[in-house]
């Protein structure tokens, strides 16, 4: 909770939210044939790292798991993940593809994205769903939770229609969209 109440006062539209993902919206995230099946998840927007901890449960143990996390802030709270399936990028999630062969990463399965898309402007979200849209594998999921549905329409033109489901029990509620990437 510190480091999320650090990070936002630096960055309050970077971080969003001052509490982190409720154990209810990490479950709902991570709960998912699509993580327990992936050889390569790739998280976008760790933050302290409660949505890392839930997919790596998840996880198989053979598959492995890069975060890209803008905040230098959240460093040491990830650093504190000794998983050894787990791989850490303090950056900007530009250029996806660039830094998923740089950690020696094969395309990802799944991205989870708990970046705020609202709070950016508009041709950034889109330029961040369009590497999304690119590195992800053929048939490859993308996974965002959120506020707001500004993404939707970044997210339409490349993945067509999304499932949507609230979740309540999180503060505040937030929308958790899926798309699946057409082969
Ligand atoms: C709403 S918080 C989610 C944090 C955490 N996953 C959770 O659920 O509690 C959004 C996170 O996205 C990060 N973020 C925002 N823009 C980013 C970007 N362009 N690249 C990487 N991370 C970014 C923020 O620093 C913050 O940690």
């Amino acid at each position: 909770m510190a480091y999320v109440i650090r990070a936002w006062l630096k960055h309050p539209k970077d971080v969003c939210t001052i509490c982190p993902s409720s154990p209810y919206l990490t479950e709902n995230i991570a709960n998912r044939d699509c993580i327990r099946d992936a050889s390569v998840v790739l998280e976008l927007g760790p933050g302290a790292g409660g949505t890392t901890a839930a997919l790596l449960k998840q996880m198989r143990p053979d598959s492995r798991l890069l975060a890209i996390e803008k905040m230098p802030a959240f460093r040491e709270a990830l650093e504190k993940i000794a998983d050894p399936r787990f791989s850490l990028e303090i950056g900007d999630a530009v250029n996806l593809l660039e830094t998923i062969e740089a950690h020696g990463f094969s395309r990802p399965d799944v991205i989870v994205s708990g970046i705020p898309f609202s709070a950016l402007p508009a041709a950034v979200a889109a330029a961040i769903v369009r590497s999304v849209h690119e590195a992800l594998a053929p048939a490859g999921a993308f996974i965002a939770y959120q506020i707001r549905s500004d993404i939707e329409q970044h997210a339409f033109p490349l993945f067509g229609p999304s499932k949507c489901e609230v979740i309540a029990l999180n503060i505040p509620p937030l929308k958790v969209y899926q798309w699946t990437k057409l082969v």
